[in-house]
């Protein structure tokens, strides 16, 4: 959290934090020539997001990913996708680098890597790069967390199967279909996404996204507001059809359409 933040451009969640993990360059993103500027002989790597959560589900425009993939190839630099919020199948595929065939140098994940149970989050990369660390060199109070570990390596087998990258396609293109009804009628001012996730910004004059969120927390939806009017609507892989279709159901009435 302390590194992620340290190049973070949200106020909230940097100010006073400090000190920062140093040596991030900050670059707008989306921006393939201002990547391409930032980078110098020293660069060693590119961390990046391939969907942004906590900014408000902002989808890069297409072929951003593959082009970090071919600008950081051509200079030897690592490609380092954090995948926390992206990655174990909810935007439809088991990581959202695939949407664009990519493959990062290394992945960060967590959060569904334990089922939304128990706290476990993993760096995956190749042995080559791994390789670096030599056992007991970093440790971790929950590192290696048996249950943890058992939990994870459950989800991963479940991912193996393509089941629930394909339930995320399906019924997100659904979701999809749904919000995107809602646009230009007043209430939502765009949608944002991909599978079974989508950012939702609300026109201000209906409240705040904590307001918002907290509305619909009152009809049995939780969702998570981000910045202004905007929410983060992310609902277990395992819904069924009929669940999203009641969840859309309150999220129409708190907007009043
Ligand atoms: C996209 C993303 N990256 C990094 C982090 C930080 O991870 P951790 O909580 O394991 O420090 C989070 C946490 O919310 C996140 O959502």
């Amino acid at each position: 959290t302390t590194t992620i933040v340290s190049f973070s451009t949200d106020h909230e969640a940097r100010a006073d934090f400090g000190p920062y993990t140093p040596g991030f360059e900050i670059v707008p993103y989306g921006d393939l020539t201002a990547l391409d500027r930032a980078m110098t002989e020293n660069t060693v790597a590119v961390l990046l997001e391939p969907i942004q959560g906590e900014a408000g589900v902002l989808v890069p425009p297409a072929g951003y990913l593959a082009g970090v993939r071919e600008l950081t190839r051509a200079r030897n630099v690592l490609f380092v996708a954090d995948e926390i919020q992206s990655g174990l199948g909810r935007t439809g595929r088991t990581f959202a680098c695939e949407h664009e065939g990519v493959v990062p140098d290394m992945y960060v994940l967590g959060k569904a890597l334990g089922g939304g149970v128990v706290p476990v989050s993993a760096v995956v990369s190749s042995a080559e790069i791994l390789g670096v660390f030599r056992p007991g060199e970093h440790g971790s109070t929950f590192g290696g967390n048996p249950l943890a570990c058992a939990v994870a390596l459950e989800v991963v087998a479940m991912l193996r199967t393509g089941e629930f990258q394909r339930r995320a396609a399906e019924l997100g293109e659904h979701l999809h279909h749904e919000l995107g009804l809602l646009v230009g009628g007043g209430a939502v001012e765009a949608v944002r996404g991909r599978g079974l996730w989508a950012g939702v910004d609300i026109a201000p004059s209906l409240g705040t996204g904590r307001e918002i969120s907290e509305r619909l927390m009152d009809r049995g939806v939780l969702v998570k507001d981000t910045h202004g009017s905007t929410i983060r609507i992310a609902p277990p892989l395992v819904i069924d059809r009929e669940d999203l279709d009641w969840g859309l159901e309150q999220l129409r009435a708190v907007l009043g359409v």
